[in-house]
């Protein structure tokens, strides 16, 4: 009755009050009547556009002028490239809630622990996926389960099926599940027969997410996912649930499955630790990361710093807080407001050993605390730094944004004796030299050498507030890292 009324206000505004007496008389009419009015309501327009007049609809529901119905046959799915944890399908469906891909060839694929895990945390125990989560049918299976027909979804969308266990934090979203899935989605653009370049990504799926629970403490993960990917959606939970009460089988046009606890079935994983560690075998573009990095900055600080041979910022000149003279950027992201950190004593020999060089004109030494400077100065800071310092920890995930050149360093203080590949790991995508410190000794390993094992040490000393370094060492590094003939 509500709706009615308001149709009848709406009418009343848009339509040549004659019509007036029709609908009161006809409620059938009164359907025939808005929709009319919508007509002549955009009829000036249309016409002045010059198309005809029985062209009503004011937007297109198929995306680009095509006219591919939103409707298509249920066909096989390809699937494309499948590092554990990271599997990218042309043609992934769902229905009810669970992911189907349509193969003759079931056994073709990879073992289904491979590709996702049940959507909760890993702290309820075994969480290896059943077939609510995802099944892998023949053509003839999928007519009886999913019909003939799916909804298409367009683009490119990843599906995160991951709890918020590891989620909420900087470097496990950035620096694992999103790296991650660019490295192998950009691999996709070396393999033959695909089209390139690739589609942006439309959107992120995380089904298994509440609402905005995805978000990580410090709050940068959000701010950064708007500036890398600004056109596309993050839908949760509710997206998913959206689709079962449809009851219809949709399609994704491609897609990717991310999950953690697959990707940490991958023999490589057991070596690095790492959910990102099947990603690294996949053979992608040596700069895949730098479209991405470049928007980031863009997006964020306004501007693209641009570094000179000697790891200088060029441009944009004004910015330089050295206007008269251009000297490379040693930023040392200091922890010692956190938990984990250097010793008063070493942290103080670090920075004077660094004011030291400086001195000498050799470059720029800013030490900063992410954690009190706005987000788009900490994007800024390392956007402009050559070489990065700090002890093992998240503000080293911000290298993710330092421009990557045959000197930009990441030199990472831990523990003596101890050891994590988190951060040497988003180095090598990046494309920066990485370097452990212990204490007074640098370790760095050439492409395809790594740390052997993982060296733990004591919760206590690793993860304490005694860290222990020589400044004199990381100076001298860095001296060498900036004075080295560039190759
Ligand atoms: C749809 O999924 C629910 C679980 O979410 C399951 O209980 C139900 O049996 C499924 N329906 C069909 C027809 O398979
Ligand atoms: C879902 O669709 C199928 C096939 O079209 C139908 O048999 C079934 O009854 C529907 N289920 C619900 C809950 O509407
Ligand atoms: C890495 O890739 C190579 C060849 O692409 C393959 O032979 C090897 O098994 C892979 N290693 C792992 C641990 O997946
Ligand atoms: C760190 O190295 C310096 C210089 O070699 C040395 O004097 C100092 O004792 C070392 N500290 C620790 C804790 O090993």
């Amino acid at each position: 009755m509500w709706m009615t009324q308001r149709r009848q206000q709406l009418c009343l505004l848009l339509i040549f009050p004659a019509v007036l007496l029709l609908l009161h008389a006809n409620p059938q009419a009164v359907e025939h009547a808005s929709s009319k009015a919508a007509s002549l309501a955009q009829w000036t327009r249309v016409k002045t556009m010059g198309h005809s007049e029985d062209d009503f609809a004011s937007f297109s529901l198929v995306e680009g002028d095509d006219e591919e119905d939103e409707s298509i046959p249920i066909a096989e799915t390809n699937l494309l490239l499948r590092p554990s944890g990271f599997t990218i399908y042309d043609r992934l469906y769902v229905w009810n809630g669970t992911i189907y891909a349509v193969t003759l060839t079931p056994e073709s694929y990879p073992d289904l622990k491979h590709i996702l895990s049940q959507g909760i945390s890993s702290d309820y125990g075994n969480i290896d996926p059943t077939s609510q989560e995802m099944q892998i049918i023949t053509p003839m299976e999928a007519q009886k389960i999913l019909g003939d027909t799916a909804v298409l979804v367009k683009g490119m969308t990843f599906i995160l099926y991951d709890s918020t266990q590891f989620m909420v934090h900087y470097y496990h979203w950035w620096g694992e599940i999103i790296l991650g899935a660019i490295r192998t989605y950009s691999a996709l653009s070396l393999l033959p027969g695909i089209k390139a370049p690739l589609a942006a990504p439309s959107r992120f799926l995380l089904p298994n997410v509440e609402d905005d629970t995805w978000r990580d403490y410090a709050g940068v993960d959000g701010p950064l996912m708007r500036a890398a990917f600004p056109s596309a959606s993050i839908e949760h939970m509710g997206y998913w649930s959206d689709l079962i009460q449809l009851n219809r089988t949709f399609v994704f046009e491609r897609a990717m499955i991310v999950s953690r606890q697959a990707a940490h079935k991958n023999p490589l994983a057991s070596l690095w630790f790492k959910m990102i560690s099947s990603t690294m075998n996949v053979t992608a573009p040596t700069h895949f990361w730098e479209p991405l990095r470049k928007r980031v900055l863009v997006n964020t600080v306004g501007y693209l710093p641009i570094l000179n041979d000697a790891g200088a910022v060029i441009s944009p000149p004004k910015v330089t807080t050295h206007p008269e003279v251009s000297r490379p950027v040693v930023l040392y992201v200091s922890r010692q407001g956190g938990g984990r950190r250097l010793l008063k004593e070493a942290h103080e020999g670090l920075v004077s050993a660094l004011k030291e060089l400086e001195e000498e004109g050799l470059f720029e030494v800013r030490v900063v605390r992410m954690e009190l400077l706005p987000f788009a100065k900490q994007v800024e800071e390392a956007g402009r730094a050559a070489i990065m310092v700090g002890v093992h920890g998240n503000g080293l995930t911000h290298q993710l944004w330092m421009p990557p050149s045959p000197r930009s360093t990441v030199v990472e203080i831990h523990f003596p004796k101890t050891y994590n590949h988190d951060y040497v790991m988003l180095s090598r995508n990046m494309g920066h030299k990485h370097y452990a410190v212990w204490n007074d000794t640098t370790l760095t390993f050439p492409e395809g050498q790594w740390f052997k094992g993982v060296a733990g040490g004591r919760r206590e000393d690793a993860h304490g507030n005694s860290i222990p370094v020589h400044g004199p060492t990381v100076a001298q590094l860095i001296r060498e890292r900036l004075m080295a003939p560039i190759p």
